[in-house]
């Protein structure tokens, strides 16, 4: 397990860090993106569009992969469904509403606390229960987990992913988180953080993101034609 400490290392490409133990095999699994916090802000404005755009790009081919959607709000797959569409079709009239259709069908939502084993484990029943329907082999499916939720409870949730929601064996599939700053609040919040999710996942399956990266420095650029 990781150190705790901040850790830059190359990832030498996409493929590599399967941390399967044997990077020969290919991955040929089915990929779960699951979306904690699917209920908030940052999921229905960013995260659903992104991955709405990775499909029109063909990323994310609708026989491999499926999204579900993760929180306490009780709603329904279609409820989730009628709160992400209207944010999908905004500033993309270009795009068929047939792509935004099948696209939304590949949405399920579960529904469950952030630090209760209930709902992880009709979680990962959910995603084992897709991952069997593609005939994936056991081990070899992907789990791709994005927070989009307050990082006041990305402790809990990774610890309860730790422990019910892994990928269940090696055979080139994997399990990743992917948080979204801010990481805490200073640095003695953010190292405090990162110790804690340090010590339930390895280092490359951690993926700390900020989307808006450079954004104040790309606005304050002047450029001369
Ligand atoms: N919104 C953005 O554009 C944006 C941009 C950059 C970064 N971020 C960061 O991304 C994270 C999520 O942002 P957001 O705007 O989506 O936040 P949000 O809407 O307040 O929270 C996301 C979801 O998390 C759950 N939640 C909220 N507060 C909680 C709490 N105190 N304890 C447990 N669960 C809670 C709620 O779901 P349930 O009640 O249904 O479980 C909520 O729908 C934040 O750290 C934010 O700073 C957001």
């Amino acid at each position: 397990m990781g150190s705790g400490t901040w850790c830059l290392q190359k990832r030498d490409s996409f493929r590599s860090d399967s941390l399967s133990g044997n990077e020969n095999v290919p991955e040929t699994g089915c990929l779960s993106i699951i979306v904690l916090g699917a209920s908030g802000d940052l999921a229905k404005k960013k995260t659903f569009p992104a991955l709405f755009n990775l499909y029109c790009q063909g990323f994310l081919p609708p026989d491999e992969v499926h999204i579900f959607g993760y929180a306490r709000t009780k709603i329904s797959d279609d409820d989730l469904r009628n709160r992400i569409r209207g944010y999908l079709v905004n500033d993309r009239s270009a795009s068929p509403s047939e792509d935004v259709s099948k696209f939304l069908q590949l949405i399920q939502y579960v529904s469950g606390s952030y630090d209760g084993a209930e709902g992880f484990q009709l979680l990962d029943k959910e995603i084992t229960k897709h991952e069997i329907s593609k005939s994936s082999q056991e081990g070899s499916s992907r789990r791709l987990f994005y927070l989009a939720l307050p990082p006041s409870v990305y402790p809990s949730v990774c610890r309860m992913i730790r422990k019910y929601c892994m990928n269940k064996s090696d055979l080139g599939g994997w399990t990743r988180i992917v948080v979204e700053k801010p990481f805490g609040k200073d640095l003695d919040s953010a190292e405090q953080l990162s110790s804690q999710i340090g010590e339930l996942f390895d280092e490359p399956q951690i993926y700390r993101i900020d989307h808006y990266l450079g954004k104040e420095l790309v606005q304050n650029l002047v450029i001369n034609v």
